[in-house]
């Protein structure tokens, strides 16, 4: 059974092949309307979320499927005690495909142990958004050519930023690419980021100055200060509104760069900057839908998994991330991976101590 819960789940020629279907749903969106007639997708929303569940129920809409679900946990059983696994074991007897953003980090991968259809993870905590992504390349795609040999800043909340980390993720797939990572020192990427980079020989510069980058950038990727996962306010409270892009610093930028943003934004592209032909984060959220169709069409025609594979009971977590799926849910299995020579966890790539 496939599932999408990380971007690295996906070889290079898989994701060629999506962004070519994505590229002609996009051109005749017509000719999809009956692909996923009959198929239903549950889309459970722990968290809030506009767009994402926005476009992930148009997207089916659109392939001629239908959409149930929940925007508000409280109004579910997880409000009455329900562990993950209870839920998604029923829900997977409901649906054809379950579309889950959540809080805990690890927590699709989690959830893909026990599902009898297809687990889509549509943003876990501060770790993952691998169809953001989706979003991202299909726009980097259609509107430069390729992503081969880009360039590209990725400003702002690099911690905490779940789609920077699906991007940086997504990269390794492609050939000659350089990173600038902007941010304050307290927000710059994790560890297990880090050393990803280099693992997949990665180039990468960290700066904590916009200004002085922009004029190397194909791409510039702004990112929101992720303020509901900052568990110290004050350290909130010192990086907000630390990266504002103004037209007048777009000035010194290539006259092809483009300026994208998974939205919402808050404060830190200023509302001049819309009517540059170089802001295509509007675009950027439209392709997301498209690529999302791709996805699900590439996913929920797959038959139902009848017998799941039995999975170990765990007894405690392994892994200290506070925000780990396994803190919540402990009868998940202890699922170690390796990230260079390091041991990760299994659920949220956190290195086990
Ligand atoms: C992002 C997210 O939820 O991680 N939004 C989105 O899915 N388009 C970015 C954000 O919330 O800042």
């Amino acid at each position: 059974m496939r599932h999408l819960i990380d971007f690295g789940d996906l070889a290079r020629e898989e994701w060629d092949a999506l962004y070519a279907r994505a590229s002609q749903i996009i051109d005749d969106p017509s000719r999809f309307i009956d692909v996923c007639r009959g198929k239903v997708s549950a889309n459970l929303f722990y968290e809030p979320s506009t767009r994402t569940n926005f476009s992930f129920q148009t997207a089916m809409l659109r392939l001629g499927g239908t959409v149930f679900g929940f925007a508000d946990p409280n109004s579910s059983s997880v409000a009455k005690g329900e562990t993950l696994k209870d839920t998604i074991k029923m829900v997977s007897g409901y649906a054809d495909v379950i579309v889950m953003r959540t809080p805990w980090e690890g927590a699709a991968k989690a959830a893909s142990l026990y599902s009898h259809v297809p687990v889509i993870n549509a943003g876990d905590g501060g770790h993952m958004h691998p169809t953001q992504t989706m979003a991202d390349l299909t726009t980097m795609t259609r509107l430069l050519g390729g992503v081969d040999g880009l360039s590209l800043g990725l400003c702002g909340d690099l911690k905490n930023g779940r789609t920077v980390h699906s991007l940086i993720k997504a990269m390794a797939k492609f050939k000659n690419i350089q990173f600038f990572l902007i941010s304050p020192r307290e927000l710059a990427v994790p560890e297990y980021m880090r050393v990803f980079m280099k693992e997949n020989g990665m180039r990468f510069t960290e700066v904590t100055g916009l200004e002085a980058v922009i004029p190397q950038l194909d791409v510039l990727y702004m990112t929101r200060i992720q303020k509901e996962r900052f568990v110290d306010p004050l350290e909130y409270e010192r990086n907000k509104g630390i990266y504002v892009l103004t037209r007048r610093k777009l000035d010194r930028a290539k006259k092809d760069m483009l300026v994208m943003h998974p939205l919402p934004r808050v404060d830190e592209i200023t509302v001049d900057v819309d009517d540059d032909p170089r802001a295509v984060y509007f675009q950027q959220a439209r392709y997301g839908m498209f690529a999302r169709m791709a996805l699900l069409e590439h996913l929920a025609l797959q038959p139902r998994e009848e017998q799941v594979p039995s999975v170990e009971i765990g007894t405690k977590p392994v892994c200290s991330n506070p925000r780990c799926i396994t803190q919540t849910q402990p009868y998940l299995p202890p699922l170690v991976k390796k990230v260079g020579n390091i041991d990760c966890c299994g659920f949220c790539d956190a290195a086990l101590r």
